[in-house]
């Protein structure tokens, strides 16, 4: 069994390289605006309607609001050839710390589901993740957004789950390598090439769940068409863990079933 140990020995090895740039980060390239939401005290989720009560109506009275647990026998799935999720490789792309959370900045890339043709905005991360799959919750989430002409908007995620071999999504190590840059809220910095070419097979070779709901941040709109993969993609240990670091803690609590009161609604008449 000295193989299986040695594996992981290599994998780790190979993975602290990513973690030495941590010794001596780069400056960031600039600043950002940073949200006005979070996810702790009375900026979080319990109070993004008080934050303001006319934008982020939606967060305490809507019935259709994200994230949800997903019920795998209660739910729909797309089939993968209805669902065209296409994003050019880049040089770099813009790289964001929000405070409320960490996001590309890309509008290269295209999304046509249904007969609705959507074009990208940003993808950004959450830990832990938002979704819930027959309750189980998953360490990290990322969500691509798309926009179409008309302003309807879609989402394509995927969860991650750990490594144990010390595996990672190549696109999100890219992503990642410089990370340390931007652990100050409201800075940016630029990231390496992106491929994504290996997450987009991902997505057209497994299942994906499908349903109606809405953004998971403030205003929490409602009709986003969400697509989530059924089959989670690795993150390595290392790279999990500095990506905790700085994103910290940006999961929405699980709203009700789709169709079902708003949970704030309801806890608000019960405590009345
Ligand atoms: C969270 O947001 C609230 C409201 O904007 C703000 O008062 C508070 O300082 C923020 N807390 C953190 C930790 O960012
Ligand atoms: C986005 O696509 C346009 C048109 O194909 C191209 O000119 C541009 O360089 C692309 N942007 C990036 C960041 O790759
Ligand atoms: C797409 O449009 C065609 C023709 O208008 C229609 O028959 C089909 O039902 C539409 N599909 C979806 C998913 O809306
Ligand atoms: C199935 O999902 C619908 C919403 O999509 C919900 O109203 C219903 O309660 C769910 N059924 C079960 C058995 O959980
Ligand atoms: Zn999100």
């Amino acid at each position: 069994m000295k193989f299986a140990t040695i594996l992981p020995f290599i994998s780790a090895v190979s993975a602290s390289c990513l973690h030495g740039t941590s010794l001596m980060p780069r400056a960031a390239d600039g600043t950002v605006d940073i949200n006005s939401f979070n996810y702790t005290g009375l900026g979080g989720p319990l109070n993004w309607y008080g934050l303001d009560k006319s934008a982020n109506s939606a967060c305490a009275s809507g019935k259709h609001q994200s994230p949800i647990n997903i019920e795998t026998d209660n739910i729909s799935y797309a089939s993968a050839s209805s669902v065209h999720f296409h994003v050019p490789k880049v040089d770099s792309a813009k790289f964001e710390n929000l405070g409320s959370g960490l996001e590309v900045v890309l509008t290269n890339g295209t999304l046509l589901a249904g007969n609705t043709s959507y074009t990208l905005a940003q993808f950004h991360f959450h830990t832990p993740s938002e979704h819930r799959i027959n309750e189980e919750h998953y360490p990290m989430e990322v969500h691509f957004v798309f926009e179409s002409a008309a302003s309807q908007i879609a989402v394509v995620g995927f969860v991650f789950e750990l490594s144990q071999f010390g595996y990672s999504t190549p696109l999100f190590d890219s992503v990642f390598a410089h990370l340390d840059d931007i652990a100050t809220p409201g800075t940016y910095t630029m990231t390496d090439a992106l491929d994504f070419s290996g997450l987009t097979q991902h997505l057209n070779s497994h299942g994906i769940y499908q349903y109606t709901g809405s953004l998971t941040t403030p205003p929490c709109s409602e009709n986003v068409a969400w697509f989530l993969s059924t089959e989670p993609i690795v993150v390595n240990v290392q790279s999990y863990n500095a990506v905790k670091h700085v994103l910290k803690f940006n999961a929405r609590y699980t709203q009700n079933s789709l169709g079902q009161a708003n949970l704030l609604e309801v806890a608000a008449s019960n405590f009345n």
